[in-house]
């Protein structure tokens, strides 16, 4: 007989509380924004945070340039719009990502085309990129999904034969390193976010865009702020109020950037806690029959964003669908306590506003230049087959250490030693 699992009554396994959130607010964070709020001009301060950011980041990432923004979104279509991509052009972009890489895209007219994923990694594969690309393709978007680098060098190599740009999407994947190279340091741009719930944490929405090229951070910088260049803080000294071009209002605020500044000075540490949380995870539950946990190729420093679990039936004699079985697992290991849940609930190319077509209206962009890409569900097997069979086990995060990931393993174990009482 098995253990009674607590969706039927059981004990859970982690007690109620037990879980400290994300992010971990230090003594150190809270002074780094009072310090913004008790300056003795607060308005100085816009200036004061968004260079002291844009330089510690950059110097972080081994990059010139850098400039915080917004929102992660923000920094992709900066990408986007700095390396020249314009109405009609084409950027391969993974099928299985948030939304936001290809939004990205679309913001600035052009048109997102897919490609699958990478079954072992989730990235997208470098081995269909090139089949995808078409005489408009003006640059590929590498993910760098859940804190896993993508396999960049065969996608340079590709890009560079084809003279096509890189856009790394770091919205995952602070201090992630492939082959000892940094995310973000690879490519021609590269967009973060800073987010609440990212590695790099605002505590609220924020953002950082970075490239090496002169040119690309000009004509982002434009983008950043209306389409002029002010420095943050200088409006009444700098603005002509005479835009250069089409502009946004991009610009960050200064209060996250103190307190990404503050947690800046943590990443690499949190980054190798949360490591060493998500290995304990492996080492405990990869030889759990039906569970499949992340794949680590040997040239990647995987900064576990998310850690990811499949489900087989096959090893268990099972006759159900990885989604059944799945599902049932998830809502048992939800009443033990275990944080786990869903992420996305289709690839990119289904949702939506490209099956409709929906973006600027009258069809476009994609009439602009009388665009033949499609989007046919069915040609991104790998993603959906990633959706149905996957949970992502959530707060791995520090301060959470080995006790909470070993009431993780007990729950997985106990729920998985308890298949019969959830499956007929
Ligand atoms: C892979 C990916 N790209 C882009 C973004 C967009 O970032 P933001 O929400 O800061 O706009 C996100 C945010 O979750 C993301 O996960």
């Amino acid at each position: 007989m098995s253990e009674l699992l607590a969706l039927h009554g059981g004990r859970r396994t982690v007690p109620e509380g037990f879980i400290k959130p994300w992010p971990h607010v230090t003594e150190a964070d809270r002074r780094a924004v009072l310090a913004v709020l008790e300056a003795a001009r607060i308005a100085d301060q816009q200036r004061v945070q968004a260079e002291g950011l844009a330089r510690e980041w950059a110097d972080y990432v081994g990059v010139k340039h850098c400039i915080p923004v917004n929102s992660g979104t923000a920094a992709l279509h900066m990408c986007v719009a700095g390396l020249g991509i314009g109405p009609g052009d084409e950027v391969i972009v993974p099928a299985f990502t948030f939304w936001a890489s290809a939004a990205a895209v679309l913001h600035h007219n052009a048109i997102p085309v897919f490609v699958d994923i990478d079954p072992r990694t989730y990235c997208i594969d470098p081995a269909l990129i090139e089949a995808a690309v078409t005489d408009r393709t003006r640059a590929v978007m590498p993910v760098h999904i859940h804190g896993m680098p993508a396999d960049m060098d065969p996608i340079l190599e590709i890009a560079a034969r084809h003279g096509l740009a890189v856009i790394e999407d770091v919205a995952q994947a602070h201090g992630a390193r492939y082959k000892g190279r940094l995310c973000g340091s690879m490519g021609d741009a590269a967009g973060y976010s800073t987010q609440a719930t990212k590695t790099l944490s605002s505590g609220c929405q924020g953002g950082l865009f970075t490239t090496d090229d002169d040119e690309v951070h000009e004509r982002a910088a434009l983008l950043q702020y209306f389409g002029e260049r002010v420095v943050p803080g200088r409006e009444r000294q700098d603005q002509q109020y005479n835009a250069q071009g089409l502009g946004w209002m991009y610009r960050g605020d200064m209060l996250s950037q103190a307190f990404v500044r503050s947690q800046l000075k943590r990443l690499d540490e949190n980054n190798a806690l949360r490591a060493m949380n998500c290995r304990f995870l492996t080492d405990h539950l990869s030889d759990v029959p039906g569970i499949q946990t992340p794949f680590v190729p040997d040239e990647c420093e995987h900064v576990y964003y998310n850690y990811v679990v499949g489900f087989d039936p096959a090893p268990l004699g099972l006759e159900v669908s990885p989604r059944a079985l799945r599902e049932r697992v998830q809502a048992a290991l939800e009443a033990e306590g275990v944080p786990v849940g869903q992420w996305q609930r289709r690839s990119v190319p289904a949702q939506d506003v490209f099956q409709r077509r929906v973006g600027y209206g009258g069809g476009c962009p994609w009439v602009c230049r009388a665009s033949e890409v499609t989007y046919n569900i069915e040609d991104y097997a790998h993603a959906n087959a990633f959706l149905d069979a996957h949970c992502y086990v959530f707060d791995v995060n520090p301060p959470n250490g080995l006790e909470l990931m070993g009431m993780y393993v007990e729950a997985f174990r106990k729920v998985m030693a308890g298949l019969d009482q959830l499956l007929d």
